[in-house]
């Protein structure tokens, strides 16, 4: 197999996109992440990778508490809407219908399929360097189609393809106009 040296920062395999949302200043934010995984199985544990300059951070550094909310396909917009735009410059309180487990500050979306309440925890581990096949790179990037990955749910322990493509991240919520 010939294999190409590749940028440190490419990590192709698909990543789960949810919605962290914190309460800042008594207010409920919400920012799109997709540097989500498993980190521990008992207790379990999920490390979200945030960026400390966030809004949502401040919410969580302050409560020790955050939600965190898997959105179905039919809300792509609204998740790529917030992580467009910041907190810090406008009001993403009302754009989803919320509910709230034991966790006073983690809210969780009432209209997605699945919501975890987190305590706040810790993570990390640097790509040094990377390779990719050849015969798997479109446009000089590793494309996830022809590595065939596929990815695994839990507790139902099942290995799943990837669906199709469904939209363009940083773009699909540009068009999104947040209820009034
Ligand atoms: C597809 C997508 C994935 C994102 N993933 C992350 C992530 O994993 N970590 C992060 O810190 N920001 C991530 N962002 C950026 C934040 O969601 C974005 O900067 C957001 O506006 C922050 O909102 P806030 O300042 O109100 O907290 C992502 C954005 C998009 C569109």
């Amino acid at each position: 197999m010939q294999r190409r040296k590749i940028s440190n920062q490419s990590f192709p395999y698909p990543m789960p996109m949810v919605v962290v949302s914190s309460v800042v200043d008594d207010r409920v934010n919400h920012m799109a992440v997709g540097w989500v995984t498993r980190a521990n199985g008992s207790p379990p544990m999920l490390t979200v990778t945030i960026n400390k300059g966030h809004h949502t951070t401040r919410g969580i550094v302050e409560h020790r508490a955050f939600g965190v909310s898997v959105p179905p396909i039919e809300a792509v917009a609204a998740v790529d809407y917030v992580g467009i735009d910041s907190g810090d410059s406008v009001d993403k309180s009302g754009i989803f219908d919320l509910f709230y487990g034991s966790l006073e500050h983690a809210p969780l979306i009432a209209t997605f399929p699945l919501c975890m309440a987190c305590r706040l925890n810790l993570f990390v581990g640097e790509i040094v360097e990377a390779w990719v096949d050849e015969a798997c790179v479109t446009n000089d990037k590793p494309d996830p189609e022809k590595m065939r990955l596929f990815c695994l749910t839990m507790p139902d322990n099942r290995y799943w393809s990837l669906g199709p493509y469904v939209a363009k991240a940083w773009g699909a919520g540009k068009g999104f106009t947040p209820p009034a």
